[in-house]
Parts: C-alpha cells; structure tokens; sequence
C-alpha cells in the first residue's frame, strides 16, 4: 500500500516534537523530511531539536531542513522569555538529549518543500506547525505547486476563543502576521487548526505513564511532555496538544467534528478575521477546525506512541 507523504514544518517546542512523534508512529505515513522555522526557539535551536527528537528514535534517515530564521515583520528573532516556561529554555522541557548525531541538510527547507511538492502534486500533505514564514516563501516561489499538493493543514489561529499571545492573537500566526496574510491571501485551500479545537484535545501524565518504563526513549519524551503540562497548565488538567492535532487532521480529517468553511484574512496585529467582502465570495478556501473528537484522539495518540517507543528500544 502507497503510504501518504508527508513534511511537517516546526519551531521544535516540545509540542512540535510530539506531532513529530506522531507521524514518526503513524505507520500510514511516509515522513519526506522535516523543514524547521523560528518560533518556540531559533531556527538553529529547532533544527538540532528536531534532530534530536528523530535520533531518540533511531530515525537517522530522515532529513531535517533549515528554513526562515526570522520574520516578514523584524529584523531578528527574539525570544519571548515565558517561552522558558511553557517549552523550556532548550524548547524540549530542558531535557539534556546530549548532541544530535546528524547535521542539517544543505538545501533550504523552502527549496525542499517546493521541490516536493512539484514531485508528489497530491500525493504529498503538508504540515505547518509554526510561523507561516517558509509557507509564504513556498507561495511566492511557485504558487501552482504549493497548491496542487494532497493538503496543507496549519496549527494557528484563535477565531472563537481568546489567543495565547495576546487577546485576539495566537502565536504562530502573530509570529509572522505579515506571512500568514500572505499565506491567507493566495489561492491555497487550508486547513485551519486553531486554538478553538487544540484547547479541547489535551492530554497529561496519567495519559502517557506507562512511557518512562518502556525504554530510554520513553522517558525521554515522557521527561519533554511532562514539563509542558506543568508550564501550560497543571499535571492533572495536562497540556493542550497543538501541533499533534495538526498533524493527526492532515491525515485523518473525520478527527475534527465541525469543520467551518470560510474565507479568513490576518491582521498586521496577528487577529485571524473573516472580512464582510471575504464572507460573501462563493468560493470558500479556508476550513476551521472548531471542535475535535478528543478522546479518540487522545487514545490512537497515546497508543500509536507508545509503539514507536517501543521500536526504539
Ligand atoms: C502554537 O504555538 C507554539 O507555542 C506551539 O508549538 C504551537 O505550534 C500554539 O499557539
Ligand atoms: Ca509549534
């Protein structure tokens, strides 16, 4: 059976190295390669994040990209300091996984992911799990491709709740509201996973305390996860898994219960909006995720994980 190809795109936090995880264990998949952003941490510290969180387990084959290094809208990236809190001042929950083995590959992660796309057309998913930056890039270098992809499925947005950066704005679409406009304002069709549906699928230490007896790798990532519920919230209430419901939505969509299909626009505050204009066209490009099946979500999550733990071990 044809595995669906996938890229996923990350600011490696410690949420991003659990979507990794997931697609790592979702024998479905076919993971092409890993292109990696500013974000939670510096595009370098992602990189060696994501190489990391691959090499933890045994997946030296694939490659990991370096793309955008800062935004449309600054001149450098700076990190926000209650970033320490929530993923740690290394982005993985201040856990030490030593040096990664393997090193970045040459090729930019926008001449890789565009380069995909043109190969694979609709056989390849796409996952965007941080700033839109390298998405805009992808755009502006060869739109067609981009958009004859299988799906381009983003975490980002608040449209029904509050935001996490500030009131009206979450932080991977306020990270570059310049990009996301941009990504907003083409011809992709997007799958949209907001703060609305990634609020309910949260999952915390009871979920996942079998890892730690597993292996080393187990306790590894159990160690990184644990941290994020601590800093997000509490043990008991746990973490909001983000960028694992992304990538579980790009390749099962039925994962989402109500989808909401419009047409949204980004504001130079980083507000993910639908305009009065936008609303009216017939053509609808943008599906939001709204609500979520969470618990069998959390379950195939929980499940497909502790597989790939034990493979590792
Ligand atoms: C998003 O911001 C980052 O902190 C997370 O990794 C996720 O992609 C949630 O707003
Ligand atoms: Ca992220």
């Amino acid at each position: 059976m044809n595995r669906m190809k996938m890229i996923i795109d990350v600011d490696t936090g410690v949420d991003d190295a659990l979507a990794i995880s997931y697609i790592l264990a979702n024998p479905d998949i076919e993971l092409l390669g890993v292109s990696t952003t500013f974000g939670n941490v510096s595009v370098d510290q992602s990189v060696r994040n994501s190489l990391l969180i691959l090499e933890n387990f045994r997946r030296f084959d694939v490659p990991v990209y370096r793309g955008c290094d800062h935004s449309w809208v600054t001149e450098r990236y700076e990190r926000h300091p209650h970033l320490d809190i929530v993923h740690g001042r290394n982005g993985i929950g201040n856990v030490d996984l030593g040096e990664p083995q393997g090193k970045p590959q040459r090729q930019h992660a926008v001449d890789f992911i565009v380069e995909s796309a043109r190969k694979y057309g609709k056989d390849l998913h796409l996952v965007f799990v941080g700033p839109l930056t390298n998405l805009a890039e992808c755009l502006k270098k060869d739109e067609e491709a981009i958009c004859s992809v299988g799906n381009i499925t983003i975490m980002g947005g608040a449209l029904t709740v509050r935001g996490n950066r500030n009131i009206y704005s979450e932080a991977n679409i306020g990270g570059d509201p310049a990009a996301a406009n941009y990504v907003f304002e083409s011809r992709a069709h997007l799958n949209i996973v907001p703060l609305d549906a990634t609020l309910k699928a949260l999952f915390n230490a009871d979920d996942i305390r079998q890892w730690p007896a597993i292996n080393q790798a187990g306790k590894n990532i159990y160690e990184i996860a644990r941290f994020y519920y601590i800093g997000e919230y509490d043990e008991k209430t746990g973490g909001a898994m983000h960028d694992p419901l992304a990538a579980y939505a790009s390749y099962d969509p039925s994962i989402i219960t109500n989808w909401f299909a419009c047409n949204l626009t980004v504001e130079d505050t980083g507000r993910m909006i639908g305009t009065f204009e936008q609303l009216n066209r017939p053509e609808k490009r943008h599906r939001v995720a709204l609500d979520v099946d969470a618990q069998r979500f959390t379950q195939n999550y929980v499940d497909m994980v502790s597989r790939l733990i034990e493979k590792a071990g």
